[in-house]
């Protein structure tokens, strides 16, 4: 098979198919060779090419190319990293279990918050015992198995979307403010600040909510009216508390000052608020939108990890990491063993090797009869990487 991969992922024992560059701009007598030792590699990436092709019959696979015990200390590393921040939450429920909860929960908080929106678009006043309920029933699911509702909540169609994210956003809030330690009063606060975060968009044209491209600089103007339009409208409610208001407030400040509505800055921003910037950006990028396709969750981490010195602090992120996971569950991912898998559930202490269920074995391109393997137990299988549900045409959710 001819694959084509970054310049810095090859390795000795590959065989290049094609350099993908001009022959006057690399030193080499041909476009194809083995690479049979360390400086030629050094020399294809000294040449300055971004992209080879490479063959994976005449040479090594770049999945299989990097040695095992090279992936086993990175593994370690990352884990120590993550394990040495924050302890985990206690599951009191099994994954499967509270998936049937959980259905139940995310029902009635849908019903719940299209009533809600619809009486914030006409006006109306809305009673905290509106929310309450949604609030606590998504607490308890949390605390049974946080897992179940982190997957739930990633399911949203593009039409359902503002209502979908109040919800998702409100889960992920839940989850970090539970990891942080906050207290029962504090998470309840911070939960429903969360839910009504974009309330302001019922205040905000239709066509522009759904406008497939990008805004011009007079919609993002208006588009960037709903925060205070939002906090206007729930302000004359009042029975927010402060904290939840900061969440509404201050989901759209960065700390580097880029964000808005105040342009805030580094401390300038609480903790609660740079938290629900993280959660809001993050359900954003895993949802299909009307002007692009979901993101896979490990991808969306990492860009978030990038981001996040300019945007959110970095401690803070890794934080965040820690209480999703890196493969969080009903993730696809692509073993060593040339198996595609669903990442089943998190184990706290080998985030790097959870629970998976074997849905795809590439080799034979077949459908093997559904297995579970735990990686943590499994010496010689690891994750190579998280793999696109879109590409691979595989439904992960439709295995759980
Ligand atoms: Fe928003």
């Amino acid at each position: 098979m001819i694959k084509k991969i970054a310049t810095q992922n090859l390795k000795v024992g590959m065989y290049i198919h094609d350099l993908d560059a001009a022959w006057m701009k690399h030193p080499f007598f041909s476009n194809r060779f083995a690479l049979d030792k360390q400086a030629t590699v050094d020399e294809v990436i000294a040449a300055g090419i971004k992209h080879v092709y490479i063959d994976t019959e005449r040479g090594q696979d770049f999945d299989v190319a990097v040695p095992i015990d090279v992936v086993q200390q990175e593994i370690s590393d990352t884990e120590q990293l993550l394990a040495d921040e924050l302890p985990g939450l206690d599951k009191q429920a099994s994954f499967e279990s509270e998936l049937v909860q959980a259905k139940l929960v995310v029902y009635e908080a849908n019903k719940a918050m299209r009533l809600v929106m619809r009486n914030a678009r006409l006006g109306h006043k809305i009673e905290s015992t509106a929310v309450d309920e949604v609030v606590d029933s998504i607490s308890a699911s949390v605390l049974r198995n946080k897992d179940a509702l982190l997957t739930l909540a990633r399911i949203k169609t593009v039409d359902q979307y503002t209502y979908m994210h109040s919800i998702g956003v409100c889960v992920l809030m839940t989850v970090f403010a539970q990891t942080m330690g906050y207290d029962d009063e504090t998470i309840r606060q911070i939960a429903t600040g969360a839910l009504m975060h974009d309330l302001g968009k019922t205040r905000v044209s239709p066509e522009l909510l759904s406008k497939p491209g990008p805004l011009t600089t007079d919609e993002f103007a208006e588009m960037k009216q709903h925060v205070e339009l939002g906090a206007e409208q729930l302000a004359g409610f009042g029975w927010l508390s402060d904290v939840s208001m900061s969440v509404v407030m201050q989901h759209h400040e960065r700390v580097d000052g880029s964000g808005y509505p105040f342009g805030l800055r580094g401390d300038g921003l609480s903790e609660v608020g740079r938290m629900s910037a993280i959660a809001d950006v993050y359900d954003a990028l895993i949802s299909n939108r009307c002007y692009k396709q979901a993101w896979e969750p490990t991808y969306a981490l990492g860009k978030l990890l990038e981001w996040s010195p300019d945007h959110f602090g970095e401690e803070l992120a890794h934080q965040f990491v820690r209480c999703v996971g890196i493969y969080p569950v009903g993730t696809l991912v692509r073993l060593s063993s040339e198996m595609i898998a669903v990442v089943m559930e998190q184990d706290e202490a080998h985030l790097l090797r959870p629970r998976v269920r074997l849905v795809f074995n590439e080799r034979n391109g077949r459908y093997p009869l559904l297995e579970d393997m735990d990686l943590a137990a499994a010496d010689s299988i690891v994750i190579v990487e998280s793999v696109s549900a879109q590409k691979v045409g595989i439904d992960p959710l439709a295995f759980i």
